[in-house]
C-alpha cells in the first residue's frame, strides 16, 4: 500500500476507536455521523506526512493529527448553521438533519474530545502542540466572525477577503503541518517554512472551494452549489467580478448581494452569469496557483531531501486538482 494510504488507514482507525459514548443519543449520534462520512481528511493527513518529512514518527503525532480532524469537524457543524446549509458530504448536514441545538451542543462536544485525543500527545511536547492547537482554534473563530461581517458589508477589500480565508481555513492546515514537524523535532526556521508553505496552500485551498462553490459539480462536491452567492459571500469571484464590471453591472451584482433570500434561484443563476462575463474563473484559477507557487517556495527551502519532501507535493496538488 503506498505510504499515504497507510496513514490514512491509521487515522480512520484512530477516529473509529474514539471514547464516543451512546447516551444520550441525540448527542453522540450526530458526533458518530459526522466522523463516520469521513471526508478527505487532508489535515491529519498534513500533520502524519509531516512528521515523516521531518524523519519522525507518524505514530507519536497521531494523537495530534486525531484531534485536528475532530475539530475541523466541529467547526462544519457550527460553519453549516452559519451559512445555512443543506448538504455536507452529499448527505444532510446535522443542523438539517436534527436541528440547530443538537449541531451546537455536538459540536461543542467535539471540540472538547478533539482536546482529550491531544492530551494523548507526549508529555514533553504538549505544552509546545496546546499552544499552536489553542492559537488556531481562536483564528478559526476569527475568520469565521470575519466571514459573517462580510456579508453585510460592501468595504470588503480583497486583502481582507484573504485575510479572511488565511484565518478560516489556512491557518488550520498550516498548524497541522507545523503540529507535524514539532513532533518529528525540526528546527524552528522548518517549522516556519512548513507553517507558511500551509498557509499559502491552505489559502489557494479555499480559493478552490469558493470556486467550485459557484461552478462545481453538486453531485461530486457534495455542498451545494450557489450557497456563497446566495448567503452574499463576498468570495474573491465576487470581488474580482465588482472590479472588472462597468458601472450598471457593478450596481446590478451590489444590488444582488443585498437581498437575504437563501433560496432565489435566479439570483444565484444571474449572478453566475455575471461571474462568467467577468471571465473570473480563470482570474480565481490563476489565483490559486499564485498561492500555490507561494507555498511551494517555501517547501523549496524546507532542508530536507526532495525524496522526503515528495508525499508532501502529492498531496498537495491532490488538494488542488479536487472536484469535491
Ligand atoms: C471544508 O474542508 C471546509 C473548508 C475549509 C473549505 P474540506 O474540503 O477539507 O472538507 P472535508 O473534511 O474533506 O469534507
Ligand atoms: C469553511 O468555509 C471554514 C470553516 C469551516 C472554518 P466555508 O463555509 O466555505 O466551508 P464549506 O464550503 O461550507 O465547507
Ligand atoms: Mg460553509
Ligand atoms: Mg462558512
Ligand atoms: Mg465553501
Amino acid at each position: 500500500m503506498p505510504q499515504t494510504e497507510v496513514l490514512h488507514e491509521k487515522i480512520a482507525t484512530a477516529l473509529r476507536k474514539l471514547p464516543i459514548y451512546t447516551e444520550p443519543s441525540g448527542l453522540y449520534q450526530p458526533i458518530s455521523y459526522t466522523l463516520e462520512q469521513g471526508g478527505k481528511r487532508i489535515r491529519p493527513l498534513l500533520t502524519l506526512i509531516s512528521a515523516g518529512v521531518f524523519g519522525g514518527d507518524p505514530d507519536k503525532a497521531l494523537p495530534a493529527a486525531t484531534a485536528i480532524e475532530i475539530f475541523h469537524n466541529f467547526t462544519l457543524l457550527h460553519d453549516d448553521i452559519i451559512d445555512q446549509a443543506p448538504l455536507r458530504r452529499g448527505r444532510e448536514t446535522v443542523y438539517k438533519k436534527w436541528n440547530i441545538n443538537t449541531a451546537i451542543l455536538s459540536g461543542d462536544t467535539m471540540f472538547a474530545v478533539a482536546y482529550g485525543e491531544l492530551a494523548k500527545s507526549d508529555p514533553e511536547l504538549l505544552p509546545q502542540l496546546m499552544k499552536v492547537f489553542t492559537k488556531t482554534a481562536i483564528e478559526v473563530c476569527e475568520g469565521q466572525q470575519y466571514d459573517i461581517d462580510f456579508e453585510d458589508s460592501d468595504q470588503v477589500s480583497i486583502e481582507g477577503y484573504i485575510n479572511m480565508i488565511r484565518l478560516k481555513t489556512a491557518v488550520l492546515l498550516a498548524a497541522s503541518l507545523k503540529i507535524g514537524a514539532l513532533v518529528a523535532g525540526a528546527s524552528d526556521e522548518d517549522c516556519e517554512r512548513i507553517y507558511h508553505f500551509g498557509e499559502n496552500l491552505g489559502i489557494a485551498f479555499q480559493l478552490q472551494d469558493d470556486l467550485l462553490d459557484a461552478f462545481g459539480d453538486e453531485e461530486l462536491f457534495g455542498k451545494k452549489t450557489g450557497g456563497d452567492i446566495a448567503a452574499n459571500k463576498k468570495t474573491y469571484l465576487y470581488l474580482k467580478a465588482l472590479e472588472n464590471a462597468d458601472a450598471a453591472t457593478a450596481h446590478q451584482l451590489v444590488e444582488f448581494y443585498s437581498l437575504r433570500n437563501l433560496n432565489n434561484e435566479d439570483k444565484v443563476a444571474r449572478v453566475l452569469e455575471i461571474f462568467t462575463e467577468m471571465g473570473v474563473k480563470n482570474e480565481t484559477e490563476q489565483a490559486v496557483l499564485r498561492y500555490y507557487n507561494k507555498a511551494i517556495g517555501f517547501l523549496n527551502d524546507i532542508r530536507c531531501s526532495d525524496e522526503q519532501k515528495a508525499p508532501l507535493l502529492e498531496l498537495a496538488d491532490r488538494m488542488l486538482n479536487r472536484k469535491f
